[in-house]
């Protein structure tokens, strides 16, 4: 098919997620059309090294024929079955059994899902069922952070802490709110990292006695925020959270969905910064993508709870445990661990995007730049000022139109630039990505200096940056 004639369809008839319809509409999609290893196609013979691992979640790369032949071997054999009603299946008992494995020793049951928007739709519901069963029906709050992101559904909007979404289709959930991110390139450089890390846990504290200790059901968070802007936590932040949740006895939701599967050089994000979670919603990495599929990671002390006391617990989708979907998810799990891709993204492939990425640093148009595994952030400053620039030169979305035109995704958060590379990237596809990211970040400096408004549109199709 024809870029034009793609572009016609889509224009007239689909509606994409997280998009201004009516500027798509005017100015068309890029089409890809196929993908292999780090790199995809676009319709116009374009190959663009993918910063981002699709959506953050092809921790695999492209082109996994092994992926292929286990959903081709499961939709042969049984391509569908659900898990109501008493039934199971080889592929959903072997996949909870492997993803248990994985997962801290306290976490022995999973409840699988679509999505990782469905998932945290799951863990909304267990948390109050769980105080209900333990006979305190009034721990009803959850917490979660403001810039927080935990999916599109209702539940999933309600308990992230993205304004411009409780702005359309509210109100939220009831029971919920937020309190301050630890993000402190933007909100806490008038203290040290450190010091802003512990008054965010002050914070939840403070937030914690506003609502009543005895009625907080849990707190929910990313280990590092990805959607918020690839958000490292100052390393005091997890510890007095840990503390203070610990003090009122408040559940932990670990929301793995980006941070799950080895993107921070860990199995699971907790892992990595020492968290016992009660609860962990999972997906994307799950499957590499290849197909949906999403889950929560249920610990001991809820699991138990809702087994023995709970009676049905009525709530579930028709896509709970899919079989062509566990079967390729228990496929990718056995390739990342077969590969070692976990230990390698944490003893190779994450300090050397680290040292490389820092001296992204040095560049006029970066106020800080950090990574952590192989997630990394840009933080964009006008040189003049050292300060953001005017929201008006949309300078993020400048910077990743003239990425793609150059050959890189790399995603905008407001002005911050950010990357999660599949986790098969090599040591010489790190280096082609930093150097497509610094041409990138010479050309932005350049339009932004030459126009001060600048056309994002432009950008997009503008092949004098091609590499
Ligand atoms: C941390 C986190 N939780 C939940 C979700 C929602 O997952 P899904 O888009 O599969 O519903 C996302 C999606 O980006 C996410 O980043």
């Amino acid at each position: 098919m024809q870029t034009q004639a793609c572009q016609d369809l889509d224009r007239a008839h689909h509606l994409h997620p997280f998009t201004d319809f009516k500027a798509l509409g005017e100015q068309g999609s890029r089409v890809i059309t196929h993908a292999q290893g780090v790199y995809v196609h676009d319709s116009e013979g374009h190959r663009i090294l993918d910063g981002m691992a699709g959506l953050w979640c092809v921790n695999l790369g492209y082109g996994r024929r092994e992926l292929v032949e286990a959903a081709a071997v499961q939709m042969t054999e049984l391509p569908y079955y659900n898990t109501f009603f008493n039934t199971t299946h080889p592929p959903v008992a072997r996949l909870a059994e492997k993803l248990c494995a994985l997962a801290p020793p306290h976490i022995n049951h999973v409840f699988f899902t679509g999505s990782g928007s469905e998932a945290n739709d799951t863990v909304l519901r267990m948390v109050r069922r769980y105080w209900a069963l333990k006979g305190k029906p009034e721990k009803q709050w959850i917490i979660g952070r403001e810039n927080g992101y935990h999916g599109s559904t209702v539940a999933g909007m309600s308990l992230g802490g993205m304004a411009p979404m409780h702005d359309q289709g509210g109100p939220c959930v009831p029971g919920i709110t937020h309190v301050r991110q630890p993000y402190w390139f933007g909100e806490g450089q008038d203290q040290s990292p450190e010091a802003f890390g512990r008054a965010c846990a002050a914070a939840l504290e403070e937030k914690i006695l506003e609502l009543g200790e005895d009625k907080v059901a849990a707190f929910i968070a990313e280990p590092v925020q990805g959607a918020g802007g690839a958000i490292m936590p100052p390393a005091s932040y997890w510890p007095a959270v840990k503390a203070v949740l610990a003090k009122y006895d408040i559940l932990l939701i670990a929301d793995e969905v980006i941070c799950g599967f080895g993107r921070l050089g860990a199995w699971f994000g907790s892992q990595h910064f020492g968290l016992a979670p009660d609860l962990m919603p999972i997906a994307k990495g799950l499957s590499s993508g290849y197909l949906p599929i999403g889950g929560v990671l249920v610990g001991d002390r809820v699991a138990d709870t809702l087994i023995e006391e709970g009676g049905e617990f009525c709530h579930g989708f028709t896509y709970s445990g899919h079989p062509t979907c566990a079967a390729v998810a228990l496929k990718n799990l056995e390739l990342l661990e077969a590969e070692a891709i976990v230990e390698r993204v944490r003893d190779d492939l994450g300090p050397y995007l680290a040292e490389l990425w820092a001296e992204l640093g040095d560049h006029p148009l970066v106020g800080e730049a950090r990574s952590l595994g192989l997630m990394g952030a840009l933080e964009l400053i006008d040189p003049a000022t050292e300060e953001r620039f005017d929201k008006a030169l949309s300078a993020g979305n400048l910077c990743r139109d003239i990425c793609f035109a150059t050959g890189l995704v790399m995603r905008s958060v407001g002005d911050t630039m950010i990357i999660a590379p599949p986790l098969v990237i090599t040591r010489d596809e790190i280096d082609e990505l930093v150097c497509l990211a610094r041409q990138a970040l010479n050309e932005t400096a350049r339009r932004l200096a030459d126009q001060r408004v600048a056309a994002p549109t432009d950008a997009l199709h503008s092949e004098e940056t091609r590499a």
